[in-house]
């Protein structure tokens, strides 16, 4: 079940269909809240899912 994935792997599966797959270096965590929103509409993913990306990409950042 996708919500049980880690955030990395939420990342690396979903974040690269549209587009290169973005560092988390790429942006500040202010930034990624925002991306954050932006791409759980593109990428159609749950609140759930978007979170533990964006997590992700603040923890690794
Ligand atoms: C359904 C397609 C799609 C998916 C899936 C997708 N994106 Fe995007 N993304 C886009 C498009 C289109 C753009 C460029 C237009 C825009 O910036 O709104 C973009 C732009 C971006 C940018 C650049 C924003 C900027 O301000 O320069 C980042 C960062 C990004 N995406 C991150 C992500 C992350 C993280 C994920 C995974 C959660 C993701 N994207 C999944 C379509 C997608």
């Amino acid at each position: 079940m996708i919500a049980q994935k880690p955030g990395a792997q939420l990342w690396g599966e979903n974040c690269i269909r549209c587009h290169n797959l973005p560092s988390p270096t790429d942006f500040n965590d202010v930034q990624w809240a925002t991306i954050g929103l932006h791409m759980e509409d593109r990428a159609s993913l749950t609140e759930t899912e978007a979170e533990k990306i964006i997590d992700f990409m603040k923890s690794a950042n």
